[in-house]
């Protein structure tokens, strides 16, 4: 049977790349399958942070998971530092995984630039955290963005290698499931760049809580070139501003690049930008209002997470043991 895992660190704003690229797919897996997600916030020590605000980025991303439409009565929401599981398989993976592998995660090396001895031991291990997170629960799919495919390629591999490393057949192979038409989506600034949470400009991104006015604003401002929109998608290929923002009415329209290209085709990208801010402000207005309501009621929140962490601790837990028990530690 399929049980889906994806994750999502606690830093800061929730924004339209997050939404597109990985909240609206969980919640349409809700329906279909048995459905585990975590915020990550294991995975947000990795690089400093206040403790005060790492606890509300908490409870506001859960907040953004809850409001983009994962239901908790159908699926298991949960902050990972609340089931022991995930650090604890993370150890025995360490001692599967290679530094070889490691070393060629490309998420290290953009986020350590040229300083990389100075970054924390839980920045260059961080995808072995998250090959426990997924196999913590034997996951079998993972929706994620682009961005995050070497690293459930690393699960797959760490998967593999335990199980040949003792001769069993435990850990499934887990498979990245991407969403293609909104696999990246791209900073409004600067269309090769992706939209991000971490963008010191907050005119790169649209955030999920982002009222009508800082919609409007942001479309408006939103970096794009002098030409019309062309009659084919082959023709957006060497403009990425341009097939960004038609790349993100599709997404938000559920429909495909070629079809809002036929329909807006030789237009002027001012007449889109209106129609683009009109979609956005109705699809993304009543998930911001309701991530809202719930970041008034963190008692709401909280009730939900550690429903969440209890159920998920029941799954983890006899894994991790059988895990244990494969590798030889002696149980008393
Ligand atoms: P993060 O914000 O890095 O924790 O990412 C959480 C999830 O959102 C992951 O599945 C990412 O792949 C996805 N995601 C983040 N930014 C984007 C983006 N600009 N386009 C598509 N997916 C994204
Ligand atoms: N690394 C992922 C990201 O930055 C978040 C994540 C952590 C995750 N654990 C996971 C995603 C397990 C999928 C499965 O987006």
């Amino acid at each position: 049977m399929n049980r889906i895992f994806s994750g999502i660190q606690p830093s800061g704003n929730l924004q339209l790349g997050n939404y597109l690229g990985a909240i609206r797919n969980w919640a349409r897996m809700q329906y279909d399958y048995e459905c585990i997600y975590c915020v990550v916030d294991l995975h947000a020590i990795t690089v400093p942070q206040d403790p005060r605000e790492l606890r509300t980025a908490t409870r506001e991303v859960a907040a953004g998971v809850i409001a983009g439409g994962v239901d908790p009565t159908r699926c298991i929401i949960f902050n990972q530092s609340q089931v022991s599981a995930h650090a604890e398989l993370t150890w025995i993976f360490n001692c599967v995984a290679r530094l070889g592998w490691l070393n060629r995660m490309t998420q290290f090396k953009e986020k350590a630039g040229k300083d990389r001895e100075g970054q924390s031991v839980g920045l260059y291990t961080y995808p072995v955290l998250q090959a426990a997170d997924i196999l913590a629960y034997k996951a079998t799919d993972v929706p994620v963005g682009e961005d995050q495919k070497q690293h459930i390629e690393l699960s797959r591999d760490i998967a593999q290698a335990f199980n040949s490393m003792f001769g069993v057949d435990f850990f499934p192979l887990p498979e990245p499931r991407i969403q293609a038409e909104a696999a990246r989506i791209m900073s409004l600034r600067d269309g090769t760049k992706k939209m991000s949470k971490s963008d010191p400009s907050d005119y790169s991104r649209i955030n999920m809580t982002d009222g009508p006015d800082d919609i409007a604003l942001k479309i408006k401002r939103a970096k794009t070139d002098p030409h019309s929109l062309p009659e084919t998608p082959e023709d957006l290929e060497e403009r990425p501003e341009a097939l960004n923002l038609v790349t993100i009415f599709a997404a938000l329209s559920e429909r495909t690049v070629e079809d809002v290209i036929t329909e807006f085709a030789g237009k002027g990208f001012g007449e889109f930008k209106v129609a683009l801010t009109d979609l956005a402000v109705t699809t993304l207005g009543p998930i911001g209002d309701e991530m809202q309501r719930l970041m008034t009621a963190p008692d709401e929140v909280d009730a939900i997470l550690r429903a969440g962490a209890e159920k998920a601790n029941a799954i983890a837990e006899p894994i991790l043991r059988e895990a244990q028990q494969i590798v030889g530690f002696h149980r008393l």
